[in-house]
């Protein structure tokens, strides 16, 4: 297998891991909520899932810089340039920082949940986006995340007073 494919496959499953879990981390928070308090059990299943997207996003990290490396040493280079890397780098980091931020408790849950979910969509549509999108700047691509980021948080806002869930 060349190694363009063993990255691909190793990204994808990056992908499924972390997506996934992020989606369930939501669905799981939503519920554990409900009734006012998070138990035990529900802890235990939102721990295992955060590791899960941990685990996902270190496929990811390790594989993406396979990609970085692989581009270096062949003809591929002139894609290090891209906006759409780059600005898929930059949600990365988003995603890294309020990881933190939530873990510490230091942003508010309504904002923190939504950066999460909106930016792992985000990461995981840029690139098969790619032929519908091009061209398109950096810039661009930072005031459609942002936007995304705002529609995602209004729709979670929504969903939760629909399911008469305060935070
Ligand atoms: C939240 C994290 C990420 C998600 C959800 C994600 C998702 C994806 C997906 C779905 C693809 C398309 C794969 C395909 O060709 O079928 C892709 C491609 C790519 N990703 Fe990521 N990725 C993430 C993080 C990263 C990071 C951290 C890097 C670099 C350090 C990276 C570099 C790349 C590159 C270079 C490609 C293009 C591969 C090619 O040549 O086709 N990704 N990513």
């Amino acid at each position: 297998m060349e190694w363009h494919t063993f990255l691909v496959v190793v990204h994808i499953i990056g992908t499924a891991l972390g997506v996934g879990g992020a989606t369930f981390a939501e669905i799981f928070l939503l519920k554990a909520v409900r009734d006012g308090e998070i138990d035990p059990i529900e802890s235990s299943f939102m721990q295992v899932t955060y590791r899960i997207v941990r685990v996902g996003l270190a496929l990811l990290v390790l594989s993406g810089f396979g990609f970085l490396i692989l581009y270096r040493f062949t003809d591929l280079e002139a894609r290090l340039y891209s906006p759409l890397l780059w600005s898929k780098l930059t949600i990365v980091v988003v995603i890294l920082i309020n990881a933190i931020l939530l873990q510490t408790r230091r942003i508010p849950l309504w904002l923190g949940s939504a950066l999460s979910f909106a930016s792992w969509y985000a990461a995981m549509l840029i690139i098969p986006l790619r032929p519908a999108i091009m061209p398109i700047t950096y810039l661009e691509i930072m005031g459609w995340y942002i936007a995304f980021v705002a529609i995602v948080a209004l729709a979670l806002g929504i969903i939760r007073k629909s399911l008469g869930i305060k935070f």
